[in-house]
């Protein structure tokens, strides 16, 4: 018997190290999942389904299926995270030999602020995540975690072909969480010629995904810093001119770069490990340089003038700072070893304009599911 609606959250997520490298197959990143979630529930329904969603403008469209049996598809056409979320875990009931059903999708989210404000915690990937869970669980799918993950990322790079798929691994598997990307190129020529069910069953190149165990001297503090800034476009911006700059050295200067967020990621993984908080610190301090280097080398702005001031404020308490995630604005991380007069820091964040979220990190238990 499977259940008559199923519910699944998924939670935000904060990058904390290795951005921009992770996009490249193989490289590493450290992010952890926060609490605040966002919560999908589908129940079944007759003649069209329903997807209620707070981003939509009517909040609300409806869906069916053109062929019986076939793909979901909603009226607008539009191919959206949950669209592309459902068709991906109904191909793996097909591919199983169960039948699709109808049902109405409805999508709550404490990700944004309630003026509508994004604060950056990644509302793409937790939608397409819980969409995944709450779908598996009305079909009678068990999942395993890294199923979830492939999943997700197979629907996303649907919707949106740029990016690492961090933020997936964060929202799946919670906590602290050490990744390195598929490649994905390998993925889509996979993807024409596998069946969902092969590519869930097999490994993928590039691909690392674990869950480490929770440093216990070294609290997450974050600040948010206005205007969010578009993760595709600083993603896409960076690679362009980065590689437009080969004639000059820019290749060279980019593998370097590469190598270095490598064995950054490495030592920043081992330090969290081993619960080694002056470590941490100084690999948080070593990351941010290399974004800086980052940024210079294909002039684009990663650490705005707020985020930078964030940074100043967390030192002067002994922190260890950095922006989180493509920059431009968004959420800047803050790592304090024990000594670090938290409220205080937070007092002068807010005094300079940064707004501290209330934040912890979040890993999952028997009840989100
Ligand atoms: O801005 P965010 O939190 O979505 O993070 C983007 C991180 C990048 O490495 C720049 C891109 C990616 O998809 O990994
Ligand atoms: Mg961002």
């Amino acid at each position: 018997m499977t259940p008559a609606r199923c519910s699944a959250r998924a939670p935000g997520k904060l990058y904390l190290a290795g951005e921009y490298a992770v996009v490249e197959p193989g490289h590493r990143a450290v992010l952890v999942a926060v609490d605040r979630f966002l919560t999908v529930t589908v129940a079944p329904a007759s003649g069209r389904g329903r997807i209620s969603s707070p981003g939509h403008a009517t909040g609300w469209r409806s869906w069916g299926r053109p062929r019986p049996d076939g793909p979901a598809e909603a009226d607008d056409g539009a191919v959206d995270y949950v669209v592309s979320a459902i068709r991906h875990v109904e191909e793996l009931v097909r591919e199983r030999g169960a039948g699709t059903r109808l049902f109405d999708v409805e999508v709550v989210s404490e990700l944004d602020d309630p003026s509508g404000r994004k604060l950056g915690l990644g509302s793409s990937s937790a939608v397409t995540v819980a969409t995944v869970r709450a779908v598996a669980g009305l079909y009678g799918l068990d999942l395993d975690d890294t199923s979830v993950y492939k999943l997700a990322m197979l629907a996303s790079d649907a919707v949106e072909p740029i990016g690492s798929g961090g933020d997936l691994a964060a929202a799946t598997l919670t906590g602290w969480v050490s990744y390195a990307s598929p490649d994905r190129q390998w993925l889509r020529r996979a993807r024409r010629e596998r069946s969902c069910a092969e590519l869930l069953s097999r490994p993928w190149p590039g691909l690392a995904l674990r869950r480490l165990r929770p440093p216990g001297s070294v609290r997450l503090r974050v600040g948010w810093t206005g205007r969010p800034a578009s993760t595709p476009r600083l993603v896409a911006g960076v690679r362009d001119r980065v590689h437009r700059s080969g004639a000059t050295g820019g290749d060279e200067v980019y593998a370097s770069f590469l190598r270095s967020s490598q064995t950054c990621l490495e030592a920043l993984t081992r330090a969290l490990e081993d619960d080694d908080a002056r470590a941490v610190g100084d690999h948080i301090r070593s990351s941010r340089r290399l974004l800086a280097d980052l940024a210079l080398m294909s002039g684009t702005v990663i650490e705005t003038p707020l985020l930078a001031r964030l940074v100043r404020i967390a030192e002067q308490h002994g922190a260890a700072a950095k922006s989180s995630g493509a920059g431009g604005g968004d959420c800047g991380i803050a790592l304090c070893p024990p000594s670090t007069q938290t409220q205080l820091m937070c007092r002068q964040w807010r005094s300079a304009g940064i707004r501290p979220l209330d934040l912890s990190v979040h890993t999952r238990t028997e009840e989100d599911s």
